[in-house]
């Protein structure tokens, strides 16, 4: 009989954790999820319940690591404390979850023999260098707590592999979208924050004029990039950093245009100041992934976008397109009213864009 491979998911009741759950479920694993619930929700993993095996608990329990790492061949490292204002605002706590967390996971894959570590880096460590796109051959310059943090991960993995032989690929995520991604928190990303207010008809928040740029990548492709990368030949991928992007770059006018256009809602977005820490432009160069463990990004934006509004009508209990498109509407007071009652549970807030550099 095939032996069914073992995986442990760190932060997998999370956004980007919960969608590589099934996607590992999907392809014949053994899932195992570990979280702690502080960013993360039981919700998010409702529907699979049944064919993993959820552990609440905190990655930096090193005793509890080192009893789930028994028997583990792939662990994907997604647990973290995002964003870079909630860096900005307590640097601690980043410091503590995201570099601890990782030491923690890594020494129990190392003791334990796991094959391999798939580590969720950041495109923040690359800072604000005006040079486009970002390759992996150029030097971090992380500007906040949080790229800080994601880059020490960085280290870590690559001096394990260095110094224990343990099997490491660092994924640098270039701001993930799609379907579980939380709109609620004050920390929220832009897609999520944006289709929120869309399909309530409320004007969303722009920080800065709106020409700021992003390669924003659907999360099905970053799911298939870490099964490619778990599954490539040690020799192409352990000890490296990869970008994992969809290799283009948007504005955030532009994207709200797109958004516009598929959910009809033509509520114009009110601009604020920019925030501290927000990098200008960030485009990936996808060809050292491509190389080395064929990572083609599958979905592309437009198809994503589609995908995520979709997703979150269905939530949200309201339609993804409105049918005729209205004129664009002024973001007046009333302008929450253009289009759509609010549903009487949704506890969604207007879409405050902000890009969570990097992410
Ligand atoms: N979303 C993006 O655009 C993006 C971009 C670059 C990198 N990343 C990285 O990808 C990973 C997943 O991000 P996400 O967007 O899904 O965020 P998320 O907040 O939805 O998921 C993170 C999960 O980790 C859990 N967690 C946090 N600290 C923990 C701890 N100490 N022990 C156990 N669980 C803990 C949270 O409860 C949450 O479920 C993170 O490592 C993040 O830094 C995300």
């Amino acid at each position: 009989m095939r032996s069914v491979a073992r995986s442990l998911v760190t932060g997998g009741a999370g956004f980007i954790g919960s969608n590589l759950a099934r996607g590992l479920l999907a392809a014949g694993h053994a899932v195992v999820v570990v979280d702690n619930l502080s960013t993360g929700t039981r919700d998010n993993l409702a529907d699979v319940a049944a064919e993993i095996e959820f552990v609440a608990g905190d990655v930096r329990d090193r005793d509890l690591m080192a009893r789930l790492m028994r028997g583990v061949e792939w662990v994907f490292h997604q647990a973290a404390l995002p964003s870079v204002p909630r860096s900005v605002a307590d640097p601690w706590s980043s410091n503590d979850h995201n570099v601890n967390g990782t030491l923690s996971v890594l020494l129990a894959a190392r003791d334990a023999g796991a094959r391999r570590v798939v580590y969720a880096a950041s495109s923040s460590v690359y800072g604000d260098t005006p040079t486009l796109p970002k390759r992996e051959s150029m030097p971090a310059t992380p500007l906040s707590p949080y790229a800080i943090t994601k880059y020490v991960g960085e280290l870590y993995c690559e001096a394990f592999h260095r110094l224990y032989g343990l099997e490491t690929v660092a994924l640098r995520y270039f701001n993930v979208f799609g379907p579980r991604q939380n709109p609620n928190s004050e920390y929220a990303a832009v897609i999520p924050r944006f289709i929120a207010a869309l399909l309530r008809g409320e004007p969303p928040v722009i920080h800065g004029d709106g020409e700021q740029t992003r390669d924003f990548t659907y999360v099905d492709n970053v799911v298939a990039a870490n099964l490619a990368a778990a599954a490539a030949p040690a020799e192409a991928v352990a000890g490296r950093v990869f970008n994992l992007g969809c290799g283009g770059r948007i504005s955030l006018n532009r994207l709200l245009r797109e958004l516009q256009s598929i959910t009809g809602a033509r509520v114009e977005p009110v601009h604020t100041a920019p925030r501290p820490g927000d990098v200008r432009d960030s485009e990936a160069d996808i060809s050292r992934a491509a190389e080395a463990f064929g990572y083609r990004p599958e979905v592309g934006l437009e198809e994503g976008l589609r995908r995520t509004v979709a997703w979150f009508a269905e939530r949200l209990g309201v339609p993804a397109t409105r049918e005729p498109a209205a004129p664009p509407v002024a973001a007046a007071p009333d302008a929450r009213h253009a289009w759509a009652p609010r549903p009487p549970t949704a506890s969604v807030p207007a879409g405050e864009a902000a890009p969570r550099s990097g992410g």
